[in-house]
C-alpha cells in the first residue's frame, strides 16, 4: 500500500496567523498519512512565533514532522524553537533520520544550505568566510547522506529548506540561486538513494523538478503551492 505525504514550507507564522493554519489542517487523516513542513515556519525566528507554530500542529491525527528555515535561526534561539515543537508531539529533523509509520516510512533531513549548481557553484578556495560557507554545505550533505544509511524502510523521504536542484527554483532570479540551495545536497541523496524529495525556501519557484539521478524533488513553499498542503504518493504522481 502506497504512502500518502502531505507537505508544505514557509508558513511563516506569527502572532497575525494565530489559530488560522490549523483550520486549514481540518480532515487531513482523510488525504494523508504523514505532514512534513520544510522550514521558515515563523518570520522572525522569535521563540514567540515558535510557540504559535508548535500550537497550530498540536495534536494533529497524523504524525508532524518539521525541519527549520533560515527565518527560524533569525533571533538565535532555533534550539528552542525545536525543543516547543517537540515538546508539542512533533519530530524535528536536523541532519537526521525518524522512522515512522510502523516502521514503513523514513524522513532524513534538516535545513539544508546554500552554494549553487553544478558548474555555477562557490567552492572551498579563498578566504576562510567562502571556505566556511561551502563548508558548511558539504558538512551538512555528510550527515544527511549518514542519515539515509541508518534507515531500513519500505520508502525513504527527504525533507529540506533549501533546495537540492536548480528547475524548483525557475521563477527566482538566477543571481541568487546559490542562496536558495546546493547540488551537494542531491549528490547526496543520489547516492544513498529516497523516493521523494520535498524543499520550501523559493516563494517565486516551481513545484516540479527531479535530481541527476531521477528522485521526484517538490518545492512546496506555500506561495508556490497556494493551498495548506500538497499531497504525494510515493509509488505514484498526485494521490
Ligand atoms: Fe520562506
Ligand atoms: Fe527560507
Amino acid at each position: 500500500m502506497s504512502i500518502r505525504v502531505a507537505a508544505v514550507a514557509d508558513i511563516h507564522l506569527s502572532e497575525a496567523q494565530r489559530g488560522t493554519y490549523r483550520e486549514r489542517l481540518d480532515g487531513i487523516e482523510e488525504r494523508a498519512d504523514v505532514l512534513l513542513v520544510g522550514g521558515d515556519l515563523t518570520r522572525h525566528g522569535t521563540l514567540g512565533e515558535g510557540k504559535i507554530v508548535a500550537d497550530e500542529f498540536r495534536g494533529l491525527p497524523v504524525p508532524v514532522v518539521f525541519v527549520l528555515g533560515n527565518h527560524d535561526y533569525h533571533s538565535d534561539v532555533e534550539q528552542e524553537i525545536m525543543a516547543v515543537l517537540r515538546e508539542a508531539g512533533c519530530v524535528v529533523l536536523d541532519d537526521s533520520a525518524e522512522t515512522l509509520l510502523d516502521g514503513r516510512l523514513g524522513i532524513a533531513g534538516g535545513k539544508g544550505f546554500g552554494g549553487g549548481f553544478a558548474g555555477k557553484s562557490a567552492s572551498e578556495f579563498g578566504e576562510p568566510e567562502t571556505k566556511a560557507f561551502v563548508r558548511h554545505t558539504r558538512e551538512i550533505a555528510e550527515r544527511w547522506r549518514t542519515a539515509l544509511k541508518s534507515l531500513d524502510t519500505e520508502y525513504k523521504v527527504v525533507l529540506s529548506h533549501y533546495s537540492p536542484v536548480k528547475e524548483t527554483l525557475a521563477g527566482e532570479p538566477p543571481e541568487i540561486y546559490p542562496f536558495l540551495g546546493s547540488y551537494l545536497l542531491a549528490e547526496a541523496v543520489d547516492a544513498e538513494g529516497a523516493d521523494l524529495i520535498v524543499h520550501g525556501h523559493a516563494h517565486h519557484g516551481t513545484e516540479k523538478g527531479m535530481t541527476p539521478g531521477g528522485i521526484r524533488v517538490r518545492n512546496v513553499a506555500l506561495p508556490v503551492l497556494q493551498r495548506a498542503y500538497a499531497t504525494y504518493c510515493l509509488d505514484a504522481e498526485e494521490c
